[in-house]
């Protein structure tokens, strides 16, 4: 038989009769590459020739049951919580995140502490050190397989034979089938043995996992196919020196994409934070000058967060500006608005801003306390442990208002805040909350609020 080669762009997957400079669909130079291709049918997964019946069948509207019973619980509440309520039966999962960030962790914690007949293949870890991690979770007891694959050809003999309930797969770039050639990782790979594991799931009823490694610019590694064919697209984030990681949605078909699940890393794995604001505020007792507490949102969560900033005089000639968590775009511009509209003289000082807790925060409700940390740092004059704040600062220096305000403020109030600030265009009755609501429309009001 002759071997028939592809060119495909190794960053979207875009298919290619030859080879060119630069891909037409996502515009990335030097990505097309060529891959063997064999496009004859021999696939892992054929449900019949396996000895499994296709459990689907075409239903009416007015026929179909909706039941309860297709969800099944990970035991981890955050996940399910993400999830949207549960693993749904037959679900293709994709959990993305950098090397390194807890992903095996996470999926293997979820495998041992399930109930359910969970397979556990990993690629990239042998079964003595499945073990090694397993007893570090303190779970060494558990019905779960692990399994040390990358065939998809052998993984179907073994599934075939073992009728698992859920599949674990660590991780899709490891995994190559014999119907084609290409090397594992690449994009023909990657799209046949998840198209594979697609077919498999639907027709099995059988949820997968897939993990799968993130590029640095935040992208699965190699091609985007994978989030247009999966059901959930998971994102597991955070800073590998701090311990917190966030679980994001950014793709539910049974679900909404705003939820988020909180995890702490520890030494016997990760452990689920129901109370996150209590933990990212380092030391409530004491106040200090430069740091100040938000109300923001991640996702539908409240979450208090703590910023930090410092502010000193330049040494060098160009004023020196830093964010951690933050984005430094969005502080030049704070920064600017403050020197124009309210005239402080920041371009001789050094500006160094940072997010406690080591995660990223993208909710604008954030700008007030970045403000605030900034003047208060310059001011040398504490902001008191009992006040926060939430609202966007826009370009005339006027104080705006941001989404969902009740919640914020009922999380402030149940963490024992007394003051919160908000923006004057943000409807709230001081009756309906114990907390002292401040509303404010201006820069300078802010300032002189709590400066002066
Ligand atoms: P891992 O799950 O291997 O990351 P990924 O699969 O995303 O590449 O986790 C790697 C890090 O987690 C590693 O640096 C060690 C740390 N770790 C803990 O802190 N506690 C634990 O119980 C485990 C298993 C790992
Ligand atoms: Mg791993």
């Amino acid at each position: 038989m002759k071997t028939k080669t592809t060119f495909f762009c190794q960053s979207c997957g875009a298919q290619y009769a030859k080879w060119m400079g630069q891909c037409q669909s996502c515009g990335e130079w030097n990505t097309i590459a060529e891959e063997v291709v064999q496009k004859e049918e021999k696939r892992a997964w054929k449900a019949e020739s396996q000895g499994v019946r296709p459990i689907n069948k075409p239903l009416k509207v007015s026929e179909i049951v909706l039941d309860a019973e297709n969800r099944i619980s990970s035991t981890d509440t955050e996940l399910d919580h993400v999830l949207g309520g549960g693993i749904v039966l037959g679900s293709l999962v994709l959990l993305g995140g950098e090397p390194g960030i807890g992903k095996s962790t996470l999926m293997l914690q979820v495998a041992l502490n399930m109930k359910q007949n969970v397979l556990y293949v990993s690629g990239e870890e042998s079964q003595s050190q499945l073990k090694m991690r397993a007893e570090r979770l303190h779970q060494k007891d558990s019905d779960c397989l692990l399994l040390t694959e990358t065939n998809t050809q052998n993984i179907f003999r073994h599934i075939t034979e073992i009728q698992p309930d859920v599949v674990i797969i660590d991780s899709i770039q490891t995994l190559h089938t014999d119907a084609i050639d290409a090397s594992p990782g690449s994009i023909s790979q990657i799209r046949e043995t998840a198209g594979e594991l697609l077919k498999f799931a639907k027709e099995t009823a059988t949820p997968v996992f897939l993990i799968g490694h993130i590029t640095k610019d935040g992208q699965i590694a190699g091609p985007k196919i994978l989030e247009h064919m999966v059901d959930v697209v998971l994102q597991f984030e955070g800073d590998r020196h701090h311990i917190y990681r966030i679980l994001r949605s950014q793709k539910n078909r049974f679900g909404a994409t705003s939820e988020i699940g909180i995890y702490e890393m520890q030494q016997t794995g990760l452990r689920e934070v129901t109370n996150p604001s209590e933990l990212l505020i380092s030391q409530k007792d004491q106040a200090l000058s430069g740091t100040v507490i938000a109300a923001t949102l991640e996702g539908m969560r409240p979450l208090m967060i703590e910023v930090q900033a410092l502010v000193s005089s330049a040494v060098y000639g160009t004023p020196q500006r830093s964010a951690t968590g933050y984005n430094i775009k969005r502080l030049h511009m704070l920064l600017a608005v403050l020197e124009k509209r309210a005239g402080f003289k920041l371009a001789i000082k050094d500006v160094f801003l940072n997010i406690a807790g080591g995660i990223q925060v993208d909710d604008p409700a954030i700008d007030l306390s970045v403000i605030v940390a900034i003047l208060s740092s310059n001011e040398n004059i504490e902001i008191s442990q009992n006040t926060c704040f939430a609202a966007e600062v826009g370009l005339a220096g006027e104080i705006r208002p941001v989404t969902r305000i009740e919640q914020r403020i009922a999380e402030a109030e149940k963490l024992g805040f007394e003051q919160i600030f908000i923006s004057k265009f943000n409807k709230v009755a001081q009756k309906d909350f114990k907390i002292d609501i401040v509303t404010v429309s201006k820069v300078e009001e802010v300032y002189r609020k709590l400066f002066v």
